[in-house]
This record gives structure tokens, C-alpha cells and sequence, in this order.
């Protein structure tokens, strides 16, 4: 039996009280972020894509290095996809830099250089979801529509005491039609950005809101009722499915090899240890080496590291050997010239062991030694 979505008068009003009480909050609290201050819609935009699945902290020295190398959509439209990929190095999902660069390539190419500038256009761009189209929208272009991301429904889910499971897209998007009335025509932009600074910095997550410094204490429902640690209600995720890889850390005369990842799927077109599935043992491990025409000549040591991914998790085992031989479909380079080729952070750790490998400064200590 599914609840009904819709949000009743009482919590309607309840979101229709959210603007008075925050925006003077905002006034005194915001946070000072390298991409507030600015109507710039190209910079507003990549801002939000960027933290759409990214800690703010985590964010601002990718904004900041993007924004010099690419400031605007042209520079953007005309990049190279290997310097894109490098400037988003470590930030993840990386669909959404290739997603930036088309719509920046549709901004410059079908629409005259001219950023779109409602909400209802924004949504036509690759890569802009309803989210990002109303922040966009409400920041750099002062339309009023909500921008209803995981911070502002706790926040509302919280004020207005509503029972439904936040990631039910129909409890979003009942929240998003109740927000619609609820904001304020002067200044959606600032609202918008002042339910996430709340969200982020006092109505926090997993059982830890702050409410003796919140300003909307005095009417919301959950702390009446004294249920905030139990609002909102989330269904679990279904289990992450758990892979096994072994990866291959080959070295061969001061160089490494490197495999271009396919153009389609999770990290697509990205560069990696060439790996198979399975945790093989060293023997084993060998053989597959024999099959791509190497000839391991010396195993420096295995190297256990795991990655979590969305939905998957990575369980690698890296063998670090020097090798000879050719091997089919493999790019080798030297330390100075990794540092070119965008590589995921799923395989930091290697990264690490193979520039100390090859010289670089970077200490790693390898759990199991040489053997
Ligand atoms: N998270 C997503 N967008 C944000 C913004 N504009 N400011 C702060 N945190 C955010």
C-alpha cells in the first residue's frame, strides 16, 4: 500500500514559513563558496554539477582549477576530452564532465553562444536535471523555482514531519510541487542556496541535527513531535553487488602500462591498470599475463585495495611485476608522462605504488613486502 504523497494544508503552510525565518538566517550564516557572489550561469552551472555528488569541501579546488583553464562555455565546448577528463580526475561519475561539454557544445553551436535562461530551456541541456534547472535557474537568472536536492528534502521532510521515504522520486517530486508556492519572489536564488546551507551545516543527517542553532526550531513539526533523529525515513538501498578484480601493475623498463577504458559504461573512456575478473593467485595470475605475450620476469609484491562505487565495490588484488614482452591493447609510460593520463580514483592506491615504483617521491608501504 503506498501513502499518499501529496503534502496536506498544515505542511503546505509549514513550507510557505520557510522563507521569512531563513533568509535572514542566510544573511548572517551562508557560507562564503568561490561560486556564490557570481550570476555567471555557466559558473552557477558547473558548480551544481559538480556537487551533485560531491562534498562541498571536496569540490572547490576542482571548481577553481576548472575555472581557469575553462571559463566559460566556449573555452568548455572547444576542450580536449583527455583535459577534461584530467580536470575531473578524482571527482567521479564522470558522465557528467562528458555531459558538461555537450551542452556547452549545443550553448555554443545551437544556440547562438547564449546560456539558456529558464528553467523550462535549462532542462532541454545534456546532463540538467530538474535540480540542477532550478538552482541554475533561481541563482543566475532569479526565476522562482524550487532546486529540491537530498539536503532540502531532509529539511522539509523534517519542518513538515512528512512520513514518506525520501528517495521515492514521487515524495521529490511532491515536495518540489509543494515548494513551488512556498517560494519567494525577491530572492529564490538565496533561498534555495539557504536550504542547503542548512541542510549542510545545522538540519544534518544521520542523527545529528543541531536545532538549538536553527532557525526554523519555532515551527518545525518533527522536533514538536521530538522525532527529528527519526525524520526522514529512508529505505535501505538494495546491497551494493561486490566485484573481485586482479590488477595488473606492470612494469617494464621504467614504464607502466596503462589501458584505455571503453567509450561506454562506469568510467568510461578513462585510463587504467589493465585488470580481469576474479582474485587469482599468483600462478594464475601469471598465465593470464603469458596469454596478453608477457613473460612476468619478477613480482615485486601483492597489493589489496578496495573502492566503493554507487552500486558496485571493487575488491582488487594487485600484483606489481616487472614484466617483458609487448602485450596487446597496452600504452606503457614512463612516471613523467602518467601524470597525463587520466586515471580513476578507484585506483589511487596503485597509483601510489607505481610512482614509487618508478621513482617518484610518494611513499607507500606495501602490506604484504616482496615476495
Ligand atoms: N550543494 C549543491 N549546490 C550548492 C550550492 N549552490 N551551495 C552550497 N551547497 C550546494
Amino acid at each position: 500500500m503506498e501513502k499518499m504523497e501529496q503534502l496536506r494544508e498544515e505542511q503546505r503552510e509549514i513550507l510557505r514559513r520557510l522563507a521569512p525565518a531563513l533568509l535572514p538566517w542566510y544573511d548572517v550564516n551562508r557560507r562564503e563558496l568561490p561560486w556564490r557572489g557570481t550570476r555567471d550561469p555557466y559558473r552557477v552551472w558547473v558548480s551544481e554539477i559538480m556537487l551533485q555528488q560531491t562534498r562541498v569541501a571536496a569540490v572547490i579546488p576542482y571548481y577553481e582549477r576548472w575555472m581557469e583553464r575553462l571559463p566559460d562555455t566556449a573555452a568548455l565546448a572547444a576542450a580536449a576530452e583527455e583535459e577534461l577528463l584530467k580536470l575531473w580526475e578524482g571527482l567521479g561519475y564522470y558522465s557528467r564532465a562528458r555531459n558538461l561539454q555537450r551542452a556547452a557544445q549545443v550553448i555554443q553551436g545551437e544556440l547562438g553562444g547564449v546560456f539558456p535562461g529558464t528553467y523550462e530551456a535549462l532542462l532541454r541541456l545534456p546532463g540538467v536535471g530538474e535540480y540542477t534547472a532550478g538552482a541554475v535557474a533561481s541563482i543566475a537568472f532569479g526565476q522562482p523555482v524550487p532546486a529540491v536536492d537530498g539536503n532540502v528534502l531532509r529539511v522539509a521532510a523534517r519542518a513538515a514531519a512528512m512520513e514518506g521515504d525520501i528517495l521515492d522520486p514521487r515524495v521529490r517530486r511532491a515536495v518540489r510541487e509543494a515548494m513551488e508556492p512556498a517560494m519567494p519572489a525577491d530572492r529564490p536564488g538565496a533561498f534555495n542556496q539557504a536550504l542547503m546551507d542548512l541542510g549542510a551545516t545545522v538540519c544534518l543527517p544521520n542523527g545529528a541535527p543541531d536545532c538549538a542553532a536553527c532557525p526554523l526550531a519555532g515551527f518545525c513539526e518533527a522536533r514538536r513531535q521530538g522525532r527529528q533523529l527519526e525524520l526522514p525515513r529512508r529505505k535501505k538501498k538494495a546491497e551494493r553487488r561486490r566485484e573481485e578484480l586482479t590488477v595488473y601493475l606492470l612494469l617494464r623498463q621504467g614504464q607502466v602500462a596503462l589501458r584505455k577504458r571503453p567509450e561506454r559504461g562506469l568510467l568510461a573512456g578513462l585510463w587504467e591498470f589493465p585488470h580481469v575478473p576474479g582474485a587469482l593467485p599468483e600462478g594464475e595470475a601469471a598465465r593470464v599475463l603469458e596469454q596478453w605475450g608477457l613473460r612476468p620476469v619478477d613480482w615485486r609484491a601483492r597489493i589489496q585495495a578496495k573502492h566503493i562505487f554507487t552500486h558496485v565495490e571493487w575488491q582488487m588484488t594487485g600484483y606489481l611485476a616487472e614484466v617483458r614482452g609487448e602485450g596487446a591493447g597496452l600504452t606503457w609510460t614512463d612516471l613523467a608522462g602518467l601524470e597525463g593520463y587520466a586515471v580513476p580514483s578507484a585506483f589511487a592506491r596503485y597509483l601510489a605504488a607505481v610512482r614509487e615504483a618508478l621513482g617518484g617521491e610518494e611513499q607507500l608501504t606495501l602490506e604484504n613486502g616482496a615476495f
